[in-house]
Formats: structure tokens, sequence, C-alpha cells
């Protein structure tokens, strides 16, 4: 089957469906590289600022590549599934797979409706690449279906190409990437991706050609993998505090074992985000449909622990507040689901704050850059301007995303604001010592006290 992108074989001009954090910055990147590309999204309030120069969400180092694209005349946006079909001969999807609601499975619809708007304008020979988090046996379905929708039929071809960046580092790990990985079914497929990943190949990223199958298993399997290995060493976290052994000096030592590597071992509250609980969930309801679900049952062990550690941040808190949050005023530090982020999707710092105000705690945040986001989700607690606006007359502080900033704090300047010089290190952030000897109760997760 044919599948030149132009006519010498040469891709040159790309589309992104869908705008988000992944579709934005692949879209700058490819820009960058020197590919033409149109970045397509449906929301035409993130097209017009995007369009502008201006990012609809925070990621450090994303705002220059915009503009450098927009710049060069390389990088545009749009709303039209038409323009999109008639630009691009190699089309990227990077839309949202959010859990469903009222169930563990992934909303496709996203996915799905925009295969179709797309696909039925494809009259040309064309490659789509999906990146998006899908559930196995999603591309399958989606390439026999772009075969019969399209108007060019075979010759629309479909490849999977998961994406492994982390927001905060998304523009780090977009240019130098672990790894690539190509599911493809042609050769002309992987000939296509690699033309596009040509410079990070070349920088010494491995670029793995896998069926479509296995490509959606990496993807899965990954954040799977990063779930468990901090519920891990939550786990152990938990058992430190019935022993009154410390949970950091026990990570640190783990992670020196190259076997065991210390990313994705830092103890705290959890992991949050749109990514990795939706994904061990949506995981574990696949499994279920294909008969494999004991495979993953200890995946809904790795999504207890998880929660629990909410649980008991809100309980070390109850504890310093002399057994009852009714009525204390409470101060928080972070609510962003992890620095250098301004989402909140399934944040566990937003969720202790909003735990802590329903059960009667005058509860006030503060967050460098999370607080619109915050707000609209949660109109009912108090939002401040400053770490110290956040923690004037505070019976308990509590440390919930480690930003710099908070790591930064002086105990001797916040304990001149706060009420009781009372805080929970939710992340284990700091070091316990200047804050203890500044007066103040330290407490964290997994540490003796
Ligand atoms: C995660 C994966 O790390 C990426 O590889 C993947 O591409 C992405 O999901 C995705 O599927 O799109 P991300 O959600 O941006 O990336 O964030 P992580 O850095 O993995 O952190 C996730 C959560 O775990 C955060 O709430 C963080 O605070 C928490 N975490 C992380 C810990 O509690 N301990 C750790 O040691 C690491």
């Amino acid at each position: 089957m044919g599948l030149p992108p132009t006519v010498d074989g040469t891709v040159r001009r790309i589309t992104v469906l869908g705008t988000g954090y992944l579709g934005t910055v692949h879209a700058a990147w490819l820009a960058e590289t020197g590919f033409d590309v149109l970045g397509m999204d449906a929301d035409s309030a993130k097209v017009g600022a995007l369009s502008r120069g201006v990012l609809p969400f925070y990621e450090p180092g994303l705002e220059p590549l915009l503009r450098s694209g927009l710049k060069s005349g390389r990088l545009s946006f749009t709303t039209s599934y038409a323009e999109a079909a008639a630009f691009g001969d190699l089309h990227f999807i990077c839309v949202g797979t959010p859990q469903r609601a009222g169930s563990y499975r992934a909303d496709l619809s996203q996915l799905h409706s925009c295969l179709r708007a797309l696909g039925t304008l494809l009259d040309r020979p064309c490659l789509v690449v999906g990146k998006s988090t899908v559930p196995v046996g999603t591309a399958e379905l989606l390439a026999e279906r772009l075969s019969v929708i399209s108007p060019a039929g075979a010759a629309c071809e479909l490849a999977w190409n998961p994406e492994f960046l982390r927001e905060g580092h998304a523009v780090h790990d977009t240019m130098r990437p672990d790894r690539i990985v190509a599911g493809v079914t042609s050769a002309r497929a992987e000939a296509v991706l690699r033309q596009v990943y040509a410079k990070q190949i070349a920088a010494g990223a491995p670029f793995l050609v896998t069926d479509l199958a296995t490509a959606e298993m990496v993807k899965v399997a990954a954040n799977a993998f990063l779930a468990t290995k901090i519920s891990f060493i939550n786990a152990m976290a938990e058992v430190c505090e019935a022993t009154n052994a410390d949970v950091t000096m026990l990570s640190e030592a783990l992670g020196l074992d190259p076997r065991i590597g210390a990313a994705a071992l830092q103890p705290g509250l959890g992991f949050g985000g749109g990514c990795l609980p939706k994904d061990i969930r949506a995981f574990m309801a696949r499994a279920e449909e294909l008969g494999v679900e004991q495979a993953l049952s200890f995946l809904r062990e790795v999504d207890a622990i998880n929660m629990r550690r909410r649980a008991r941040m809100v309980d070390l808190a109850r504890e310093l507040a002399g057994g009852s949050l009714r009525g204390q005023t409470i101060g928080v530090l972070g609510v962003a689901f992890k620095p250098d982020s301004d989402d909140i999707r399934d944040s566990p710092a937003l969720d202790v704050a909003a735990t802590m105000h329903r059960l009667g705690a005058a509860v006030t945040v503060y967050d460098p850059v999370a607080l619109v986001n915050a707000r609209k989700a949660h109109a009912e607690l108090n939002y401040a301007g400053s770490a110290l606006e956040a923690v004037t007359s505070a019976d308990v502080t509590l440390l919930l995303t480690e930003w710099q900033e908070f790591r930064d704090a002086d105990p001797e300047e916040l304990g001149g604001v706060v009420a009781k010089r009372n805080i929970v290190d939710g992340r284990n952030a700091l070091d316990p010592d200047p804050w203890r000897d500044a007066g103040w109760t330290y407490r964290a997760l997994g540490r003796p006290y």
C-alpha cells in the first residue's frame, strides 16, 4: 500500500490535533525542528490564546518555544478539521482520555470524535499517529475504522506513538526523550516516524519499533510501574510510622541500589494529576474486559495506599490541632498536583485542603501558579496572595506541594505570623532541624518525631 507523505517522500506538513499539554509541546517542538505545523483544537478560546503566543496553562520553557514557532511562520493554530485535513500529510492525535464519570474506564469520546471528524476528510494518502494514552486494543479498532471512513481508504494508515513527558518538564522530556516507541503496521509508517524524530535518534534516543498493542501497553505499563513505585515507598512510610523508622533515609538508601533507582521513590502525599491515577484505573478496567483482572489486582492496592496518604495527612493535622479540626485555622502551602505545574486534576493537595474545610476548619491556601484553577474548582476555600498571607494566624500549617519557594521558606519568618508553630510536611520537602530549632512542632509522613 502506497503511503508517500508527499511526492518526494519527505514529511513537511504536520498537524497536531488536541492542544493540551501534550499537543502544544509536541506542535511547538515540531515547528522548532523545522516542520510546518498546524495545531488544531475545537476550543476556540485555547486556539485564540495559542495564536497570540499565550499559553492557556503553566509549563516552564514552553511559551518561548511557542512564540518562536509563531514568529518563524512554521506554527499556526485552527479550530477547523477541514483545514487540518487539507494541511497535513501526517496527523498526530493528542486529545485527552480522562477517567469516565462513575467508572474506572477511560472516556474515549474525544478520541473517537476527533478521528471521525478528521478521518472523513482525509482524501489522500497520509499517516495518522495516536499519542493519547488509551486502553490496549484501541489503536487496532481505530485503524480499521479509519480505513473505512476516510475517502482515501486503506491509504490512510494509523500508527501509535505514546508520549512519556512529565508536566513541569515537558519541553526537556520532548527534546531529550528516554525512548521513542513507534507502534506501526508498515515499514513506511516506521520511516515517517524515524524522519520526524531524526534529531532525537541522532542524539542517541533509542527508537523501538513495535506492533500497535505493544506500543499502547508500553505507556500504560510505564505509568502503572511509576504509580506502584510511589505507592511502595508510601507503604513503607506507613510501616516506618509504626516503628519510628525514617522513610526519607530508607528511600535514599533504597534508591542507591541501581536495580531500584531513586526516581519515583519520593515518599509523601502520593500521586495525583491527569495521568497516573486515571491510567491505573483504566488499566484495571481493561484487564477485567480482557479476562485477566487478577494480573492487575495489585493496582487496587497501589490506588488504596495512595488514597490512604491523604487520609493520614488529615489525621496528622487533626492531631496537631488537638483532636478536632472544627474551628481551626489551617494554612495550606501548595495546591497543584506537583510543583512547576498549575494542574489541579486529582491533586492530593487540593483534596486534603477541601477535606479540612469539610471537617470544619477555616482553610486558606496559597500556590505560586495554581490558584486560579483551584478557585474555580473549590470556591469554598480562602485564597491568599503569598505563603505568608496563607499561614497568617494558622493553628496548623500544611506543606502539600513541594514548590522550591516553600522548601526555601524561613521558619522564623513564617513563625512570626502563625498563631501556633505547627507544621505537617506532606512532601518530606523540609529539613526538620531548623524548623524544630525555631520552636515548630514538625510532623511528616513516614518520619519519627
Ligand atoms: C506522568 C509520567 O511520569 C510521565 O512519564 C507520563 O508521560 C505522564 O504521567 C502522562 O501519562 O502523560 P506527570 O503526571 O506529569 O507524568 O507527573 P509525575 O512527575 O509522574 O508525578 C505524578 C504524581 O506523583 C505527582 O502528584 C507527584 O507529586 C507524585 N510523585 C512523583 C510522588 O509522590 N513521588 C515521586 O517520587 C514522584
